[in-house]
């Protein structure tokens, strides 16, 4: 495939100004980092240095197309805000997952991604405590920029317990080998593989944390992991104050518990209220019921809009109102100017009674 193919393929030419939230962002190189797992380095222009300024433990949005079809996901930075220049998400395999298996697959450096700027609320916290991280699998990928961080920029100590399927899938393992040896006052690695001590139960996370409950605690992982960490800690009398917990979801995962109608078989709503939504360039009128907010309405409609956290903090879901208003129920995420600019997370955004023509970015 010539290159310049390619990047038709992947949905964006360099030095385009793209509408909206996302930015064309440059591949710089790529880096395999375990069997499953690869990382994508990316170019930052000057124009954009300031908008993508992240804290440790911060993600960005990503949008691929894939097989025709848009994708929006989140991926976490793994990269350091403080002693690196570079941003770097790094992205693990999921079972028959599409935009992690397109990844690892296909994109290249030199290739054009389309990213939001750096989002979330899982970052390194300004406090004394000891640090101690539970991340399992792709959930090491905030975690190594959190201890990057706090290496760097304060004298914490830090534990991590990090637990894989086995050696192999081991994602930083030679990194944080090395900050050990450079920190071994600091820093110590713990790793569990689910094939040699089975998965963490109750009694070893227990274990892990001893006499530390004043610690701060970082929990990201699969979610029977995130589960059984989060009560343990809880158990032991660690306050809510010093848990703090990012869950990677995506809109796949939870196919099975999506409304399931095809779009336009959705019935009219009581008082045959409607809504305006435009995805993809296509327009859709769909049955509204008061309270309910876009996301849900145009799910419940059987489209399939972009959305990831559903709290209101990762921006995937964002759309812009064109006609009408929107109540959000919570905003961690826009800042003023878009929310001048009429952007609104449909997730947490509940219309106004009246018309509403809400638009999804192209
Ligand atoms: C804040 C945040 C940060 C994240 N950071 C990272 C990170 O740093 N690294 C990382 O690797 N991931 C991260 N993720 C997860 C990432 O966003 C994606 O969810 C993940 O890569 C899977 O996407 P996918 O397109 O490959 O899988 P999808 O295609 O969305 O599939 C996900 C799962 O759903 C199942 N599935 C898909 N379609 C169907 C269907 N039609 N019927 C039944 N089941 C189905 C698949 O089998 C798979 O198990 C993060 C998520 C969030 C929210
Ligand atoms: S899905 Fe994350 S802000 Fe709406």
């Amino acid at each position: 495939m010539s290159d310049a193919t390619e990047e038709k393929t992947l949905g964006t030419l360099a030095g385009v100004d793209l509408k909206g939230p996302y930015h064309s962002l440059r591949v710089a190189r790529v880096v395999d980092e375990s069997q499953d797992a690869r990382s994508i380095v990316l170019e930052v222009p000057d124009a954009l240095r300031d908008l993508f300024t992240y804290q440790a433990g911060q993600f960005l949005t990503f949008r691929f197309e894939v097989d025709g079809k848009k994708l929006v996901r989140c991926y976490s930075l793994a990269s350091c805000p403080n002693s690196e220049s570079e941003h770097k998400v790094t992205i693990k395999r999921i079972q028959d997952g599409r935009v992690s298996n397109w990844v690892n697959d296909t994109l290249a450096a030199g290739h054009y991604v389309e990213v939001m700027r750096p989002a979330g609320l899982f970052t390194l916290q300004n406090r004394g405590h000891r640090v101690i991280l539970f991340g399992g699998g792709s959930g090491i990928t905030p975690c190594i920029s959190i201890i990057k961080t706090a290496l760097a920029t304060t004298d914490r100590k830090i534990r991590l317990v990090y637990a894989n399927r086995d050696e192999a899938s081991v994602i930083f393992g030679r990194e944080l080998a090395d900050f050990e040896k450079r920190y071994p006052d600091r820093l110590e690695v713990i790793h569990r593989y689910d094939a040699v001590h089975g998965f963490a139960d109750a009694a070893a996370v227990r274990g892990y944390v001893g006499a530390d409950t004043d610690a701060d605690f970082y929990i990201c992982g699969p979610g029977p992991f995130m589960d059984v960490v989060e009560s343990t800690l809880l158990s032991m009398g660690v306050a809510r104050e010093q848990l703090f917990i990012e869950r990677f979801g995506s809109p796949g995962a939870d196919v099975a518990s999506a409304p399931a109608s095809a779009p336009g078989s959705a019935t009219a709503a009581e008082g045959g209220a409607t809504i305006t939504v435009v995805l993809n360039g296509s327009s859709h009128e769909v049955p509204w019921t008061s309270g309910e907010t876009v996301l849900a309405t145009a799910r419940k409609a059987g489209l399939e809009p972009p959305f990831a956290c559903e709290e209101g903090y990762c921006g995937c879901c964002m759309a812009q109102v064109k006609e009408g208003a929107v109540d959000m129920k919570a905003n961690d995420c826009l800042d003023r100017s878009q929310l001048a600019e009429g952007w609104v997370l449909t997730c947490q955004g509940v219309p106004r009674p009246g018309k509403l023509r809400i638009q999804y970015p192209d």
